[in-house]
């Protein structure tokens, strides 16, 4: 095994996993990860602030869920128009 820094400054997981029964967070996460990663890259931040898609964050009544790290801080029942909010935390400590 190897270690290393992370490539990114900054990594969003977006929930996208879609359960049979219940509460999820699919489809709004895709159009989440989607909303965010191109305005990631239209604010040229692609290099330092990664856009993921995540699995099953376990709080899923709660979704659509994202996870900003390493801030360790959730975003719940999450809207396109939360997304500046969102970014605006993950930027503060990236310039
Ligand atoms: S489905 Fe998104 S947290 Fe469980």
């Amino acid at each position: 095994m190897e270690t290393s820094a992370p490539l990114f400054k900054k990594y969003i997981f977006v929930c996208e996993n879609a359960r049979a029964e219940g509460a999820c967070c699919s489809p709004r996460g895709e159009l989440l990860r989607e909303a965010l990663k191109k305005k990631v890259k239209d604010l040229g931040l692609s290099s330092k602030i990664r856009v993921s898609r995540a699995g099953c964050l376990d709080v899923c009544a709660e979704g659509p869920n994202i996870l900003l790290m390493p801030d360790n801080l959730w975003f719940k029942k999450v809207e396109v128009k939360d997304i500046p909010a969102i970014l605006e935390k993950a930027i503060g400590a990236v310039l």
